[in-house]
């Protein structure tokens, strides 16, 4: 045989020695600012908001007003306890190890639906955090308001992606919900922008119907009580739509599928696709879809695929995606920010790649408490959300933010935005959010999404610039009131004198002429600023030529 090998070189073999599989949990432990812990800050605001989303979205599926309290220790130097708990639906005690104890396990992933989580990553993460950093367990409580409680303790057993239960006690009570409390090390608390009190602030705001306590490392409570008693409609998941989709999907579907044949596993996957829609496809493709959809080649995929390209649908159904809804938005704005001027618009919903459903909800404060506050000045604020969730981190990849800075704010009356007092509210629907990591800070820079929250700034903005020409106007007009008001007042002494007439009624009828002089100078000029404003404006409209749309048919079959 040859010596292939010279020098210091190494054989396959000997290289691959090292070859190994390596669990996802392993793979977190080692990348963990993938999930959000990295920085101090950061890592607990990130545990705070998988605790407080986790949270929400149970309570949302079960139809419950959330009220969540969550608390912050100071155990010594950058150590702390956080405990969280919820009074959602609870969590059968069958699926308590895998939820706290298991990475990519829940029930969002696969479903397709408006949640704040998706990936079945958050909860166990922060187990895997508090067990990197301090050694010690997560300990839960949790019951499904069955009459028994479970406290149980776990770890995750790295290598394996499992839970490691320490502790399981049970015993007889009636309460319904989930408790956590975990201890942390490595990490820091303030009140600042990023940190996990204004994350609740933020999460209150969005979710109206949502009542949360908190008590701070030194031991303040603060109460952000809920401002509607409305719980918002339980999600409801939303079949994925034939355009947009890609063979080796098709391929996996019809893996799970309970059909029999290929063409009833199109009508059951798809959300769309009819009978009808069916035998048109049958048209295009070379083989007959009576077949086994188990059965079904990559090839004959690549044929529907092509099919489904040919073939018009319906747009996806809307009614997986549920708006805070602009009288919630307005009272929250109006509430925490009491700005001079506001205007919150809610776009009409679209369809972001892959054929998924998503709207865009946005608000903007000027003046009052709005903007930022730093040491010389005010700056304008941007609280982007989405699914309701607060993004608090990454601003500068997502895709909200890239929409605000491409907007020209000068042609709307706002000079200097970026040193103005202005908030800007955006908050992202859709029941697949496309983030750019599983930390879920950012949005990526999907281009329908940009597009449909630069839109809905355009037209906020719009209602901005009416109101700012309408208080120049004002501010103008009572200018040169007063100054005739002055000259009449100077003018009806000396007529008094002359005419020896009664000064205070010549002053009188000066300041009647006055007001009626002003007040029909005011309606000329109003006409003539608003068409002006008008022909300005219309310069701006939605121009969304170069973005192909979908090709969808817009009335129903
Ligand atoms: N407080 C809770 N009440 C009820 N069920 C919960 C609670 N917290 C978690 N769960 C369940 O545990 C699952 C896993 O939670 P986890 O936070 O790890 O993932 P996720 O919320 O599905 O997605 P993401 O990784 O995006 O947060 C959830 O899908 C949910 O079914
Ligand atoms: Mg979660």
């Amino acid at each position: 045989m040859v010596n292939m090998t010279a020098g210091n070189e190494r054989e396959a073999d000997d290289l691959f020695k090292e070859f190994r599989e390596t669990s996802i949990t392993e793979f977190f432990r080692k990348n963990r600012a993938h999930l959000g812990y990295s920085g101090k800050l950061r890592s607990l605001t990130t545990i705070v908001h998988e605790i407080v989303t986790n949270a929400l979205d149970a309570c949302e599926e079960a139809g419950i007003l959330p009220e969540i309290q969550i608390g912050i220790d100071s155990l010594g130097v950058e150590h702390y306890r956080v405990s969280g708990s919820d009074n959602g639906p609870g969590i059968p005690i069958k699926h308590v190890p895998d939820v706290f104890g298991k990475m990519l396990a829940g029930t969002k992933f696969h479903r397709n639906v408006q949640l704040r989580g998706q990936q079945g990553i958050g909860v166990a993460g922060v187990t895997l955090f508090s067990q990197i950093t301090t050694g010690k367990p997560i300990k839960v409580k949790t019951s499904t308001g069955n009459g028994k409680v479970h406290e149980i303790e776990l770890m995750i057993d790295i290598t394996k992606n499992k839970a490691d239960i320490l502790k399981h006690e049970e015993y007889s009570e009636y309460w319904r919900g989930t408790g956590i409390g975990i201890e942390v090390k490595g990490v820091k608390f303030n009140l600042g922008e990023r940190g996990p009190f204004e994350y609740l602030r933020r999460t209150a705001i969005a979710n109206p119907h949502t009542r949360i306590t908190f008590i701070d490392p030194e031991g303040r409570k603060t109460i952000f009580d809920r401002s509607s008693e409305k719980i918002p409609k339980p999600p409801v998941p939303v079949r994925a739509h034939p355009k947009g989709l890609e063979v080796d999907e098709i391929i996996n579907m019809a893996k799970a599928t309970k059909a029999r044949k290929a063409n009833s596993f199109l009508v059951t996957s798809l959300s769309r696709m009819s009978n009808a829609k069916v035998k048109e496809i049958q048209e295009y493709v070379s083989f007959d879809l009576d077949k086994n959809p188990r059965k079904l080649t990559w090839s004959e995929c690549e044929e529907i695929i092509n099919a489904i390209e040919k073939t018009k649908f319906l747009a996806p159904s809307m009614e997986g995606l549920e708006a805070i809804g602009e009288e919630h938005v307005r009272n929250a704005v109006l509430n925490i920010l009491d700005p001079e001027f506001e205007a919150v618009l809610t776009r009409p919903p679209k369809v972001h790649s892959g054929g998924i459903p998503f709207q865009v909800e946005v608000a903007i404060a000027v003046g009052g408490q709005a903007g930022r506050n730093v040491g010389e000045g005010t700056r304008y604020e941007l609280m982007r959300f989405a699914n309701k969730a607060p993004l608090l981190f990454d601003a500068g990849g997502c895709a909200i933010t890239k929409a605000v800075s491409s907007v020209d704010w000068k042609r709307y009356g706002i000079k200097d935005f970026e040193n103005s007092p202005v908030t800007v509210f955006v908050n992202v629907l859709s029941t697949h959010i496309p983030y750019i990591s599983a930390g879920k800070q950012s949005i990526a820079e999907d281009r329908k999404i940009m597009k449909e929250v630069r839109f809905a700034l355009m037209e906020v903005g719009r209602r901005f610039q009416l109101y700012h020409s309408r208080k120049r106007r004002a501010l103008e007009k009572e200018a040169k009131k007063q100054i005739l008001l002055r000259y009449g007042s100077e003018l009806a002494s000396a007529l008094a004198q002359l005419s020896n007439k009664n000064e205070e009624k010549i002053r009188k009828a000066l300041q009647k002429l006055v007001d009626e002089r002003i007040t029909g100078m005011d309606l000329e000029e109003e006409e003539a600023n608003e068409s002006e404003m008008e022909t300005m404006l219309e310069g701006e409209s939605e121009d969304d030529s170069e973005i192909p749309e979908a090709d969808f048919t817009t009335e129903e079959e």
